[in-house]
């Protein structure tokens, strides 16, 4: 349970636990779930997701769910804060201190974490194999990781560059599938919150049934394209956009023929697993939304209306 980009964190932490740890997950909005009926004991677990500690949504959301006799776990980046002292345990994500209203580094890093607990709790079911956590959270494969966020950090000319071309937008759709599709999600968010351009994340797939009625040739859409089981699936989709003339950016780790020939910008992000890309389109999807905001010489630290923490219900 969570708000705002703590709750798109907890869409990606619910595929990652079902995946490895083979345990059902529900993921609330905290100001939904502290009024709604959703069947929480003893035998549940609620894990509180939040950047300051402070969401005044969230801590009721904890409230009920102590109340009910369930384990609550806060992730939260703020030692000592509500969220952490609420709680019965947690982990603290300790990116340093956000200055920025719009979530970043706090978002990559419960990321991280719920990546982590993930695995922890498909080890301690024994849901995944000694050899495949071995491999997961081997440190060779962390530093490659590492190198590839820093390939995409440097790459942020060419992002500019894209941002440019579509500062004017008035509307955007964001798609992506699977873990990719809270990604989705967080890069609307993101542009909304500091270019107040309008933005819709959607699965892929779903665009078919309502948003394709939205496109035309002033409108972008963002695909966040790996190569995975979904991946040709994806490029029907695209084509669908395509025929309706809509621009197309695409995010992708694959250097395939047909994406260059569908793309109007096309952004390749080194290839790493399915965990790491969809960091590495995370960060391609907040330079994307800084730069368009800083092209239209916006305040990116302090949005009109938003407050890095919402204390009120
Ligand atoms: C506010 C902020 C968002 C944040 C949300 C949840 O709306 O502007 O950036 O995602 O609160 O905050 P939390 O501190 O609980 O993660």
């Amino acid at each position: 349970t969570a708000c705002g980009t703590s709750w798109h964190a907890g869409l990606i932490g619910k595929n990652l636990i079902e995946r490895f740890a083979q345990v059902s997950v529900q993921v609330e909005y905290a100001s939904e779930f502290r009024y709604n009926h959703s069947i929480i004991d003893n035998k549940t677990t609620v894990i509180a997701i939040s950047q300051s500690g402070e969401t005044a949504d969230t801590l009721a959301a904890i409230k009920k769910a102590n109340d009910r006799g369930a384990i609550t776990i806060g992730i939260c980046n703020v030692p000592g804060s509500s969220v952490s002292r609420e709680t019965d345990c947690g982990i603290h994500t300790r990116c340093g201190h956000e200055i920025g209203v719009a979530s970043t580094k706090a978002f990559t890093a419960q990321i991280t974490i719920l990546y982590l607990l993930a695995l922890k709790f498909a080890d301690s079911r024994k849901t995944i194999t000694k050899n495949k956590l071995k491999a997961y959270l081997d440190k060779s494969a962390i530093n490659s990781g590492l190198r590839s966020l820093s390939k995409v950090l440097k790459a942020e000319k060419s992002i500019n560059k894209i941002a440019k071309k579509y500062k004017k937008a008035s509307d955007f759709l964001y798609l992506g599938r699977g873990l990719n599709f809270p990604v989705a999600l967080e890069g609307a968010l993101k542009l909304k919150e500091i270019s107040y351009i309008h933005a819709e994340g959607y699965p892929a797939a779903e665009m078919k049934h309502g948003p394709i009625a939205l496109v035309d040739k002033n409108m972008p859409n963002v695909f966040i394209v790996p190569k995975d089981q979904t991946y040709d699936k994806i490029i029907s989709n695209i084509e669908e956009i395509k025929s309706r003339k809509g621009k197309i950016i695409i995010i992708t780790d694959s250097r395939d023929k047909i994406l260059k020939s569908l793309a109007n910008d096309l952004i390749i992000v080194p290839k790493t697993n399915h965990f790491m890309f969809c960091q590495l389109a995370t960060i391609v999807l907040q330079l994307f939304a800084y730069y368009i905001a800083v092209g239209k010489k916006l305040n990116v630290d302090q949005p009109r209306n938003l407050a890095k923490s919402v204390t009120v219900e």
